[in-house]
């Protein structure tokens, strides 16, 4: 077991966390106030390549290893985890998901688009009345000719709005039940769909959250990602992979908290001596360093299966689940340590609070992770 980073994976988290410092963090207040998505960030990120890291090259990406990915991921999450989920959802749950399952004419029309950002993509899973129950999603396809016709609500949808393409999964025989889901790449310009964005959040606000609209969209069968009846497996590989982005952007944002609570119990003083001089403050931040280590080993781990190919299901999952735990944590037990004006948005902490939320909840909550991995322990499906 090598735990060193290889010289090109220790160049590629130079270049994402030179970029996160530069270009991302000093931003990141504003647009948090503001809502505002983060469009100019994604500008600069693609030249860079940042777009498309594991995408390979012949498809306009960086064709970067799945450590390196993580790391990336987890730089961006260290400064803007609403950036962070933009690109989250661009690269691990529509680009790849294309890669994987998309006809070589499908990954030269669409992959070169989505790494140059000229396509930005959104993952239509969840509706509003199915949410962990991704098996019973009702939205319909209705075959008519050589084309789809779509129906339904999608909601949670993150890049919603400012997609121009949405992988959209539906139900096309509910006798079937999750083998008669199937998955569709709908580009905006010729499948019109309707989106409505959520606002009052209480994190991620500068990133898009909506609601998609699907009034009998045409879709020609073209746009059919993979055969009829596996949309549910596609959705779940998928999940394989944007849990891993999450697990490592939750990394990201524990270490943020360790970086600011350092910073400010070194220089902030109380009882004559600075803060860190305290015992039960060095235990908050060393409980946020071990949890931290832990979680980013977890997703190191995971990123090493994906490298071999080989299922890693169970371990994304345990991945996911710790670092979006420790991720909250660690937020917390950093406004514990700044006090008051850790409870202000002067200082970043309570962003990182409100921000590391929601990887408790989406792409698989905290609970279903852990019915994922009880059944892998126990042989015995808790599920349904
Ligand atoms: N890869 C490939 N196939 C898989 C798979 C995987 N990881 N996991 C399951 N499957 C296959 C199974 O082999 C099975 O195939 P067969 O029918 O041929 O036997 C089929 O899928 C059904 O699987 P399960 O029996 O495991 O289904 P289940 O109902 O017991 O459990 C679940 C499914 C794990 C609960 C699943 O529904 C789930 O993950 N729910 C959470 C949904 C979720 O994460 N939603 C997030 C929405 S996306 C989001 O948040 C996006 C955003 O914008 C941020």
């Amino acid at each position: 077991m090598d735990f060193d980073l290889t010289s090109e994976q220790q160049q590629i988290r130079k270049l994402a966390k030179d970029f996160a410092d530069r270009e991302i963090a000093p931003g990141a207040r504003e647009r948090d106030r503001a809502e505002k998505f983060p469009a100019e960030v994604l500008k600069k990120m693609a030249p860079l390549g940042l777009l498309g890291g594991p995408v390979p090259e012949q498809y306009g990406g960086m064709g970067v290893d799945y450590v390196s990915h993580a790391l990336i991921t987890e730089e961006i999450g260290r400064v803007d985890s609403s950036v962070r989920t933009t690109l989250s959802v661009q690269i691990s749950l529509v680009e790849l998901t294309l890669l994987k399952f998309g006809t070589e004419e499908q990954k030269r029309r669409y992959l070169p688009r989505l790494c140059k950002g000229d396509l930005i993509g959104c993952f239509g899973l969840t509706e509003p009345e199915v949410g962990s129950d991704a098996t019973k999603i009702r939205a319909s396809a209705r075959r008519d000719g050589d084309a789809w016709v779509l129906r339904g609500r999608k909601t949670w949808i993150s890049n919603g709005s400012v997609s121009n393409l949405a992988l959209v999964f539906a139900q096309t025989d509910p006798a079937k039940e999750h083998k008669g889901i199937a998955a569709f790449l709908l580009e905006r310009d010729e499948q019109p769909y309707g989106s409505q964005p959520i606002h009052g959040k209480l994190g991620l606000r500068s990133s898009d959250s909506s609601e998609l609209i699907l009034d009998d969209v045409r879709v020609p069968d073209a746009n059919r990602l993979g055969p009829v009846g596996d949309g549910f497996k596609i959705a779940m590989a998928a999940l394989d992979s944007g849990r891993y982005s999450v697990a490592a952007g939750a990394v990201g944002v524990a270490q943020a908290c360790i970086d600011a609570s350092v910073t400010y119990a070194t220089q902030r003083r109380s009882f004559g001596k600075p803060l860190a001089g305290h015992q039960l403050v060095q235990e908050l931040i060393a409980d946020m360093v071990v949890e931290t280590e832990a979680a980013r080993l977890l997703v190191w781990r995971a990123g090493d299966l994906k490298n071999k190919g080989r299922p890693n299901t169970r371990e994304t999952s345990i991945a996911k689940l710790y670092a979006s735990e420790i991720a909250q944590r660690a937020a917390d037990n950093a406004i514990q340590i700044h006090g008051g004006y850790g409870f202000s948005d002067e200082f970043p902490v309570e962003r990182y609070w409100r921000d590391a939320r929601v990887n408790r909840l989406y792409e698989g909550t905290t609970q279903i992770q852990k019915l994922i991995i009880g059944r892998f322990a126990t042989g015995i499906d808790a599920i349904a």
